[in-house]
Order: C-alpha cells, then sequence, then structure tokens
C-alpha cells in the first residue's frame, strides 16, 4: 500500500534563518519551482520563519494553486502549534505563534466594506502578521502588502512561486531553500 500522503507539517528540526527585524529597502522579485505539496510547505516555513512582526502578506493564484497549503507552512515558520485550516467560510481564522498570526481569505468577498466588516484592515496593527489569500480581490490600494507570493498552477504537482517583496526577504528565502 502506498504510504498515505499528509499536507500535516511534519517536525521541524531544521535548522531556522533568523527572522529579519524589518521588511524595508528596495524589492525584489524571487522565483522559485515547487515540485510537491511537502516543498510548498518547506518554501513556506521559510518564508514564516523570516517574517517580522507586523507583515502584510498577499497569497495569490487560482483555486487549488496551493494559497493555503503555503500558508500551513508559514504558519509553522511563525511557530503557530495548531493545524491550519482554509477559512474560506469563516473569512478570517486567529492564531497565536511567535506574534498573532491572522488569516484572511476573502475568495467568497462580495465588496470592499466587507473586508473592512472582516477586520481586515484593523488587522493591521504593526505587530499582528496579516497573510490574505487573494489579497488581489481587494480593490488597488486598498491595502498595503509588504510582499505577495502568487502561486500558479504548472502540472499536476508543481507550482510556480512568485515571491515579491524587500530584496533581503528575497534573497534570505532563497539562501535558506
Ligand atoms: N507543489 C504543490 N504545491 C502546493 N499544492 C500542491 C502541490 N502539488 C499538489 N498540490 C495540491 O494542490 C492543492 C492545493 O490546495 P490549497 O492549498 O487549498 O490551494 P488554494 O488555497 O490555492 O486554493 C492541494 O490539494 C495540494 O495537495
Ligand atoms: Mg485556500
Amino acid at each position: 500500500m502506498a504510504p498515505r500522503r499528509s499536507s500535516r507539517v511534519p517536525p521541524d528540526d531544521s535548522p531556522r534563518p533568523a527572522r529579519l527585524e524589518r521588511l524595508a529597502g528596495p524589492r525584489s522579485l524571487l522565483r522559485l519551482r515547487s515540485d510537491s505539496p511537502e516543498r510548498t510547505l518547506e518554501i513556506g516555513r521559510v518564508l514564516g520563519s523570516l517574517l517580522p512582526a507586523g507583515t502584510a502578506l498577499s497569497l495569490e493564484g487560482g483555486l487549488g494553486a496551493g494559497k493555503t497549503l503555503l500558508m500551513k507552512g508559514i504558519s509553522a515558520g511563525l511557530g503557530v502549534p495548531d493545524e491550519v485550516t482554509s477559512p474560506s467560510f469563516v473569512l478570517a481564522e486567529e492564531y497565536r505563534g511567535e506574534f498573532p498570526v491572522l488569516h484572511f481569505d476573502l475568495y467568497r468577498l462580495a465588496r470592499v466594506d466587507d473586508a473592512a466588516g472582516i477586520g481586515l484592515f484593523d488587522a493591521v496593527d504593526g505587530r499582528a502578521v496579516v497573510i490574505v489569500e487573494w489579497g488581489d480581490r481587494l480593490p488597488p490600494g486598498a491595502m498595503r502588502f509588504d510582499a505577495v507570493a502568487s502561486l500558479r498552477i504548472a502540472g499536476p504537482e508543481s507550482r510556480d512561486i512568485v515571491v515579491a517583496g524587500p530584496k533581503e526577504l528575497c534573497d534570505e528565502l532563497e539562501r535558506n531553500l
């Protein structure tokens, strides 16, 4: 019998990069290819290990691209002990890791006023890490993201992941993968 694939984040004894102190400075792009769900989790874990308190991150890409899976890795990298689920039905979920971690999913959002209604804009308080699936559903300028991770299905188990953000974040992510 084939071993059962699990999307749970595996026990993590690998070394973590030092968390960045802030996200600022010149911007850059990092293009990554993930060839398995496990690799996407790992990319997320390293990314989450680098994010400072107060980060706002948008996760973009079609249904099934891997946004929630990447978020699971990111939350592990932020020290969240709980299993992260998809907040598609509740639109927002709060976790506690090294900082508060707020996970939003705007897939079902009808109007930008609803984003205010679910507390999206109040969530950005300089301390919580705010991660927004479908952040590109907001009107341009409605929210400032420090970084955007865009995922694209490139094959059954392949995903192109482009991280746009501060060069320091892109460089450290690349160096630690
Ligand atoms: N390399 C990969 N990275 C991410 N997900 C993958 C990959 N290969 C296959 N998958 C599958 O694609 C699906 C992604 O689902 P999910 O993360 O919920 O997507 P989204 O939140 O973007 O709708 C999962 O069923 C996952 O197992
Ligand atoms: Mg999702």
